[in-house]
């Protein structure tokens, strides 16, 4: 089983993001890089999909990004926007960086957050930092260790891609292991073809957090909750952060 951002999971990647209709954070992006001058990096930056936008607006930012299907997806759809391909663990800048990025949950895949915070202090002042919190799967409204139907898409190629989900939480240590079956369905509905991959994320309590930042040296200069949208809870965070 894949544990990363491969085959199905890297093809159909803005297919799905698509089908969410959840708000895009390019324009946070946007609003964060706007004071920021000289060179940023973004941290998985996966298909180029927030990051190519970002790169056509004149803003002075490099992908990073593990996973070689879809830093190959990026540079044929974003051919202009300079991506390296390798992980952030192991990633040295030759100097400090303007800022560095990294939206859509992609800091809670780190397996050492504390250490990373660190490396990500010692390699910028200025940091954006995107967290989703799994209220659903702790509230219990999606079923532990079942498999549930997540999403369906339908392939420009005639077939239809499907997402079917299953997890397991720790509550007390943060952890979040997720199962993702993906099936590709021809149009009379026969399975094509089905791949598995497993990601385990970390999440943090509202005060976790902010101790994690504190210890780690990073104040928060702006919080912004929902992505911009109103709800009593607040299912994805938002942190422009400076290093103290
Ligand atoms: C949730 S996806 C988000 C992709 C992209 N930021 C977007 O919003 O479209 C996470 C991405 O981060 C990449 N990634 C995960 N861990 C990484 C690491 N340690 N270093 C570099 N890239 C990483 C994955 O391969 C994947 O493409």
């Amino acid at each position: 089983m894949s544990t990363g951002y491969t085959g199905f999971e890297a093809l159909w990647h803005d297919l799905f993001w698509e089908a969410e209709e959840a708000p895009s954070e390019v324009l946070l992006m946007d609003d964060f890089l706007q004071d920021k001058d000289g060179k940023s990096l973004y941290v998985g930056s996966g298909s180029g999909r927030l990051l190519g936008p970002l790169v056509e607006a004149e803003h002075e930012l490099g992908g990073l990004e593990m996973s070689p299907e879809m830093v190959a997806l990026s540079r044929e759809k974003f051919p202009l926007a300079e991506v390296v391909e390798g992980a952030w663990q192991d990633h040295q800048g030759e100097d400090k960086y303007a800022s560095i990025v990294i939206p859509a949950f992609t800091f809670q895949l780190f397996s050492d957050p504390q250490k990373q915070l660190q490396r990500l202090w010692e390699q910028t002042d200025h940091l954006y930092l995107t967290l989703f919190f799994p209220w659903a799967e702790l509230s219990g409204d999606l079923p532990q260790n079942e498999w549930y139907f997540d999403r369906g898409i339908q392939l420009p190629t005639g077939e239809s891609g499907e997402l079917e989900t299953r997890h397991k939480i720790k509550e007390q240590g943060g952890s979040l292991v997720r199962r993702h079956r993906y099936t590709m369905k021809d149009a009379a509905g026969a399975v094509v073809r089905a791949e598995e991959t497993e990601q385990r994320l970390r999440f943090f309590t509202d005060v976790a957090l902010k101790n994690l930042l504190k210890k780690t040296g990073w104040e928060i200069e702006k919080e912004i909750e929902n992505l911009g949208d109103e709800d009593d809870l607040v299912y994805v965070a938002t942190f422009y952060l400076r290093g103290c």
